[in-house]
């Protein structure tokens, strides 16, 4: 795999257009920078549940997105964490089973699995009290917010209330505009308002055209519509390519200040970098507000207080994503922001300010691209590229604020842009970094390195910062020194967060990537003494059924062998659609994800994609367990009969028109 900057196109040397970045910067209108009092809290700290054991009221910890929890756990206390109980996870999406952070209130912890599935577990026992089924799939992140004895969450297209005592649905809305669209964000709740967006994409592709990403402020108890807020024009800054252009909205809670504003952070423009007519974005003229923006709004109303692009006329995907964590240093109100584009940014949360701004994890060389493009400097710019961050890359889940320090979970994972429309990752090479920074100053205070990439943001309880590895592992480091203080190997590899409730830490292993590995909800807790189950034992395809397999797969194509074969087909599609589509390029299934290997190109046989699927490796998730043995073997026949077929495909399938 290349090295940092080992793929650098050679002897290209980048202008820095520094006047214009700064010209661009500087459009934010401002509004009500009123009184300072220094000696106001910056947000509604904490929960209001009632627990013996400790809450986490929020999708973030508290309604800062601070994800700073207090309580019993730390360095001295933090060998004694066992397995009190485990929850299995049966959800199989394109990133996994599972990627929420779970609320805990009145001892109970409700969460989310990625096919929008709702469960409420007693904190004490692990028992699951209710369970509300969606089975709409997500690419995730999601989760759910609690409060006024109700649940909120998103479907793949909707928002939805639930009855916090029993699960029963009160209401559900839904919020995309077209198929293109989706929902892929844990909800914000705040005075009786739900916040949630769209984005331009969901679990059946991203960036088709035509996806616009609106925050909606809904009326907790009835989902009546309070304020939308578009986060991009419908026109898409060019009237005449609404049908390739797409953007914005919102992949995680806004945080909410105590005197009634909210900030988000706005997701990146596409397509990226450009389709073959429209290189470098041209279809998209423009710093393509708001995409990559940070933006405070009234929480009432949905009028912006200020905004503040960080990244105009963005071609790498590098969204502005993370919940904005509010803070303070220094004697004022601060809000931190992050995103794959592998940068921390501090602002003054009063006028929006910039303080400061630090790059963070590899970077090699295409941080001002964008410049480039909006210069019209066409000629400075190239495929193939290949650029850190990458698509999957950069600050990519939440960071954490303790006392004056910020900690961002870095990953190192570059993408391969071959061309305008195709781009190639190598999943399982990522590596990663914690980094620790000063809020005030934003000065490096230590960097801890990974083997593996850290998808499992940060969390803070008891000088202690916590985050999982891609392989599988949870680490707990000294936040004054970096230093691994704890680690445990979960069950199978993940990609979920941390919730810390009192003397209990809520994880799961939810990216089974080998035999036997099984994705599941874990609690941790100081004193208990289980374990988690490795799996194993999950019966494999027999001989029998591997000879039914190879006669009823065949090389036929659509329609050639009779008999159950165009039924077995759309199966298999319908599965592929579900679980593959966003990670693989299959023309046949209008699926055009880039994170695994182009299997159009690839041209598998039944029989290797069956033992791919079942066993996962190399960055592919294990589906054994999780899809039946028919199931894997009916989306094997499938990929096998139409890999390289060209689509077209009568069939009716296929989202992309
Ligand atoms: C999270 C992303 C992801 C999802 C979801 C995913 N894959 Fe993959 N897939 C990958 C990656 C990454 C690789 C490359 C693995 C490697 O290099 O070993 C891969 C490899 C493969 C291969 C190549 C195997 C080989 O050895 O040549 C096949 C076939 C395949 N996937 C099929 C599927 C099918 C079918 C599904 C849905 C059931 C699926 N994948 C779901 C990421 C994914």
């Amino acid at each position: 795999m290349d090295g940092c900057g080992g793929r650098l196109q050679g002897g290209r040397r980048h202008l820095l257009l520094v006047g214009l970045l700064a010209a661009l910067l500087s459009i934010a209108g401002c509004g009500g920078d009123d009184d300072t009092t220094a000696s106001r809290t910056t947000f509604v700290a904490g929960g209001s549940g009632t627990s013996e054991r400790g809450t986490w009221a929020y999708p973030n910890g508290d309604a800062g997105n601070t994800r700073k929890a207090d309580g019993p756990i730390n360095s001295s206390t933090v060998s004694r964490l066992g397995v009190a109980w485990t929850v299995p996870i049966t959800a199989a999406g394109t990133f996994g089973g599972y990627a929420s952070t779970p609320i805990v209130v009145d001892d109970t912890v409700y969460t989310q699995d990625l096919a929008s599935n709702v469960q409420a577990i007693d904190l004490e026992s692990g028992e699951v009290k209710w369970e509300t089924r969606y089975d709409s799939p997500s690419v995730g992140p999601n989760g759910l917010a609690v409060g006024d004895g109700r649940v909120y969450g998103g479907t793949g297209d909707s928002a939805f209330a639930l009855d916090q005592a029993t699960g029963r649905e009160l209401w559900l809305l839904r919020l995309t505009r077209n198929e293109r669209e989706g929902v892929d964000m844990a909800p914000g709740y705040m005075d009786g308002i739900v916040y949630i967006s769209t984005v331009p994409g969901n679990a059946r592709g991203f960036y088709r055209g035509d996806g616009v990403g609106i925050l909606h402020a809904l009326d907790g108890e009835t989902g009546r519509r309070v304020w939308s807020f578009y986060t991009v024009p419908t026109t898409l800054w060019d009237a005449r390519h609404v049908d390739i252009n797409s953007g914005g909205g919102l992949w995680h809670p806004p945080a909410f200040d105590e005197e009634g504003k909210i900030y988000v952070d706005v997701a990146n423009p596409a397509p990226w970098p450009g389709t073959e007519e429209f290189p470098w974005g041209q279809s998209r003229p423009g710093p393509n507000l708001f995409t990559n923006s940070l933006v405070k709004l009234d929480a009432s109303s949905g009028e912006i207080e200020w905004y503040q692009q960080v990244l105009p006329h963005d071609l790498y995907d590098w969204d502005l994503h993370l919940p904005p964590v509010l803070t303070e240093a220094g004697g004022r109100r601060m809000v931190l922001s992050s995103g794959k584009g592998g940068y921390v940014y501090a602002f003054d949360a009063d006028n929006g300010d910039r303080l400061w701004s630090r790059s963070v994890g590899v970077h090699n060389g295409h941080d001002r691209d964008n410049e480039l493009a909006l210069a019209g400097r066409y000629e400075m710019l190239e495929t193939p590229v290949t650029v850190y961050p990458g698509v999957l890359g950069g600050v990519e889940t939440q960071m954490a604020v303790d006392d004056g320090v910020v900690f961002a979970p870095v990953v190192d994972l570059p993408t391969r842009f071959e061309s305008q429309e195709r781009t190639r990752l190598d999943i399982a090479a990522g590596r990663g970094q914690m980094v620790a920074l000063d809020v005030e100053t934003g000065e490096q205070k230590w960097v801890h390195r990974f083997a593996t990439p850290p998808y499992g943001a940060a969390t803070v309880v008891g000088s202690l910062v916590f985050t999982t590895t891609f392989d599988g592992m949870l680490w707990a480091l000294d936040t004054a020194t970096g230093e691994i203080v704890w680690q445990e190997r979960l069950p199978a590899g993940t990609n979920a967060t941390i919730a810390i409730a009192g003397d209990t830490l809520l994880t799961a292993a939810s990216f089974p990537q080998g035999p036997g590995q099984k994705a599941q909800v874990i609690a941790y807790r100081i004193g208990a003494t289980g374990r988690a189950e490795t799996g194993g034992g999950e019966a494999q395809p027999t001989g029998g059924e591997e000879e039914r397999r190879e006669e009823g797969g065949g090389q036929t194509t659509e329609g050639g062998g009779g008999g159950g074969g165009a039924a077995d087909l759309a199966a298999g599609r319908a599965i592929f659609e579900q679980q593959c589509a966003g990670c693989h390029t299959l023309a046949d299934a209008g699926a055009s994800g880039t994170v695994g290997p182009d299997l159009d190109t690839l041209r598998p046989d039944a029989a290797t994609v069956d033992e791919k699927v079942t066993n996962g490796g190399g960055g592919m998730p294990a589906f054994g367990g999780r899809l039946s043995a028919e199931e894997i073997r009916s989306v094997a026949d499938y990929v096998a009969a139409v890999a390289g077929q060209g689509g077209g495909g009568g069939g009716g399938g296929g989202g992309t028109p």
